[in-house]
């Protein structure tokens, strides 16, 4: 039997058996998903209980039980893959963020490769969902959420980098999702 792990409720559950101990993780994860809740007219009717549930699960890959290569976008999508969660749902929380500048820092562009990237509203609201809230949860714009990112990465790390070249990347899909909010 598939997992329904793309309905808000089943992926919160998820979220929730992993998170908890990692503390300002888990209030950050449950401030995106609340955030993607809010952005959700961004997206189709039929694509809003993903966008949520991509939500909450995006920064599984944190947990350590789930920790492989270490770089959590995979490692978040692996695990979701393992489970059977819909491919879409999967894609989404292996390209979230600009995870595709990221595992280039690391090595990692062929691993992350496997799961194609769909550029589309929906990864846009995720991105703007996680780009427009704190590391514990507060609600931040876009060019406070990329500073505190590149004051936490010391300069020269691999996020500190990915997230300067990622920035107008980013930034743009940001842009799009109010625009689509402000249009709804
Ligand atoms: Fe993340």
């Amino acid at each position: 039997m598939p997992f329904s792990l793309d309905t808000p409720q089943r992926a919160a559950e998820l979220a929730e058996s992993l998170l908890p101990p990692l503390g300002d993780r888990w209030l950050h994860t449950q401030a995106v998903a609340a955030r993607a809740a809010e952005a959700s007219k961004a997206v189709l009717d039929d694509e809003q209980d993903l966008l949520i549930a991509a939500a909450w699960l995006h920064d599984i890959g944190y947990a350590p039980e789930l920790r492989d290569t270490g770089f959590h976008p995979l490692d978040g999508a692996r695990h979701l893959a393992s489970l059977g969660a819909p491919d879409r749902l999967v894609r989404l929380v292996a390209h979230h963020s600009g995870a595709v500048y990221e595992a280039e820092q690391r090595g990692l562009s062929a691993e992350l490769a496997v799961y194609e990237r769909e550029d589309s509203p929906v990864l846009d609201a995720l991105i703007y969902a996680d780009m427009t809230t704190g590391p514990a949860g507060q609600r931040f714009d876009f060019d406070r959420r990329i500073g505190e990112i590149l004051v936490r990465y010391e300069p020269g790390s691999e996020v500190h980098t990915a997230i300067s070249k990622a920035r107008p990347y980013l930034g743009a899909a940001v842009e799009r999702t109010q625009e689509r909010l402000n249009a709804s």
